[in-house]
């Protein structure tokens, strides 16, 4: 801040005793103010830089070790081929891609997925990017991890509407594919099963992460990367209690809540026939309970929440404030809010679109029929 030059201006009275000052005293009080207001902003910055460093990490520019699936590059590779290939889906038109569409925020833009005969599914689709460090995954999560959530969407019938036996007869039929998966698990003598598909998987989802947000810039120390009003936002994200159900690397994926703490929203954004984790665990607690979604890249992914009923970030928000915190958010703090999650979005994965194997005579021809019973 620039100092003004007259503080040293003062007249003598003309006792010559005492010092008058002259109407620039004013200035020299508005300058200490001022400057005691900048040193308390200051401070202010620096305990909310901290308070943040203590509930949440960037994310790290690659992808993090899986215990229980070493990566190497082929495995990631084939898992990248095995994202994008339609023909895991009976009708030879649903990929991964499809419903986590890599150049949309790993979303469908849809309010709930739709899938193998158009049929629509009943929850929104969340993105895969970052998702591997979710404690766990599906909204009510109910994979424990990447590799048990990857073995779910294909033989779902109103997603991809395959089985592992078509998947397996798909894969086997397919030359390259059963090069690649032994190159990709050289210790198994049948390489090229179901699981391994999903440990594939598992291995390309953990690269889709989106490092070096803002907001990550800001954690790791530059705190120019936000601005005042991003900066009051990210304030009020932990003074108003956000940060208790979304911190962490995710800033949420951590835990389940119900949805509806303190008011339920309306059966709009809340349908009575969806009991989220109650269904997973049949505890009562788990009535109407979700897990707390990431809010990583959250301005790419519309529509919100597992109904997907919500197009609006700001309207979002402002159902959580009273869902979740029973607090009335004013307009200006909805505002700055927002303003803080756009700084959440990171570098997107660059992903080269590959180029899939050839099929053989030996490949399973595409079924588009919907009956149940053809599901084979
Ligand atoms: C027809 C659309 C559709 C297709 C195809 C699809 N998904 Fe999904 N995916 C969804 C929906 C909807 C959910 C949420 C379902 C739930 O929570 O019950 C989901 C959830 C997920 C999640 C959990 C993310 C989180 O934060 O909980 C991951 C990871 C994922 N899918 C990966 C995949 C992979 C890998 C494939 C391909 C094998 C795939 N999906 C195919 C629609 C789809
Ligand atoms: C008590 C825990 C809790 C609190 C507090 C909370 N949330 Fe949430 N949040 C959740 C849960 C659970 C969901 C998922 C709800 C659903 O769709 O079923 C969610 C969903 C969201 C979504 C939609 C994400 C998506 O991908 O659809 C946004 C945005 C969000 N919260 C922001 C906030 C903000 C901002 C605050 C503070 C004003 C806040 N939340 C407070 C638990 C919480």
């Amino acid at each position: 801040m620039a100092v003004g030059p007259t503080y040293t201006e003062y007249t003598r009275s003309a006792s010559g005793r005492k010092l008058i000052a002259s109407p620039k005293i004013k200035t020299v009080k508005t300058i200490i103010l001022s400057l005691a207001l900048a040193a308390s902003a200051l401070a202010d910055d620096a305990a909310v830089l901290r308070k943040s460093q203590g509930l949440f990490k960037p994310v790290p520019a690659s992808a993090p070790a899986l215990k229980s699936n070493p990566s190497n590059p082929s495995k990631v590779e084939l898992g990248k081929l095995l994202f994008f290939d339609p023909r895991l889906s009976s009708s030879w038109l649903i990929s991964c891609n499809t419903c986590h569409n890599l150049a949309l925020g790993g979303v469908d833009l849809m309010e709930t997925a739709i899938g193998h005969g158009w049929q629509k599914g009943p929850r929104n689709s969340p993105t895969v990017l970052n998702a591997v460090f979710n404690m766990a995954q599906f909204w009510d999560g109910r994979a424990k991890d990447l590799k048990e959530q990857a073995m779910g969407p294909v033989q779902a019938a109103v997603e991809m509407n395959s089985t592992p036996d078509r998947s397996v007869r798909t894969l086997k039929s397919i030359p390259e594919y059963v090069a690649r998966f032994r190159k990709s698990f050289p210790q198994e003598n049948d390489a090229v099963t179901f699981e391994n598909m999903a440990l594939a998987i598992e291995s390309f989802e953990a690269t889709l992460v989106t490092p070096n947000a803002r907001f990550d810039q800001y954690l790791m120390g530059k705190t120019a990367a936000l601005d005042a009003s991003e900066k009051h936002g990210l304030d009020l994200f932990i003074g108003k209690g956000c940060a208790n159900c979304h911190a962490g690397v995710n800033l949420g994926g951590t835990a389940y809540f119900p949805f509806g703490v303190v008011e339920k929203p309306g059966a709009d954004i809340l349908p009575a026939g969806d009991h989220g984790r109650f269904t997973v665990t049949k505890a009562a607690k788990d009535e109407y309970s979700f897990k707390s979604p990431s809010l990583r890249n959250i301005e790419l992914t519309a529509p919100y929440f597992h109904s997907g009923k919500v197009w609006g970030l700001r309207e979002a928000v402002a159902v959580m404030g009273s869902s979740q915190l029973g607090a009335k958010l004013s307009d200006a703090d909805s505002d700055a809010i927002v303003a803080f999650l756009k700084t959440l979005t990171g570098t997107q994965p660059k992903v080269d679109y590959p180029i899939l194997p050839v099929h053989t005579k030996d490949t399973p021809l595409p079924d588009v029929r919907v009956s149940p019973a053809a599901r084979h």
